[in-house]
């Protein structure tokens, strides 16, 4: 099964550029975030309210499983690394691309965004949670893909590129 999976920090473009691949490579494509809200009928904030940050992970393991064989373009939400256990589901069931963002771009991006409850934590925390992460998208990634001042179409033109 050749799946695209998109990985990187909120805001990174992970939907945009994925709709846009999809299709370019006439696949299907997959919002793993919107995958769990409809699979559990409840917005991902209500999720983090309910059951805090590890119910929504559980949630988010089960949808990436369910999404492995669909040989779509699946942009996965920021935090899919936080669950090691999901890297041997991406890397046996297609191709992982690390869109790459700064963390002042991704702040000009998201500015007050209220529905990502992970975002929505004071400047260091934000900051100190892209550090933290940073290293294991790179290693998770086949490839890289530098996403700073760049329009999707050409970042989706890269990407096809890249994994032809
Ligand atoms: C999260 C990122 C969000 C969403 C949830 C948790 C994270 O997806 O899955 O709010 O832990 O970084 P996006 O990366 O699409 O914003």
């Amino acid at each position: 099964m050749q799946n695209i999976y998109l990985i990187g920090f909120m805001g990174s473009g992970k939907s945009s550029v994925g709709k846009q691949l999809a299709e370019r490579l006439q696949k299907s494509f997959i919002d793993l975030d919107q995958s769990i809200e409809e699979r559990n009928g409840k917005s991902i904030p209500d999720i983090f309210a309910e059951g805090g940050e590890a119910s929504f992970r559980k949630y988010e393991a089960e949808a990436l499983s369910a999404a492995k064989s669909k040989d779509a373009v699946i942009a996965t939400g920021g935090g899919i690394i936080e669950t090691p256990t999901n890297h041997a589901v991406m890397e046996s069931s297609g191709k992982i691309i690390y869109l790459h963002t700064d963390f002042d771009s991704i702040i000009e991006r998201l500015q007050e965004d209220q529905n990502r409850p992970l975002w929505n934590q004071d400047h260091t925390k934000r900051r100190a949670l892209f550090e933290k992460r940073l290293p294991t998208y790179k290693e998770w990634a086949h490839v890289t893909v530098n996403t700073n001042d760049r329009a999707v179409d050409e970042i989706v033109v890269q990407v096809a590129n890249v994994i032809k």
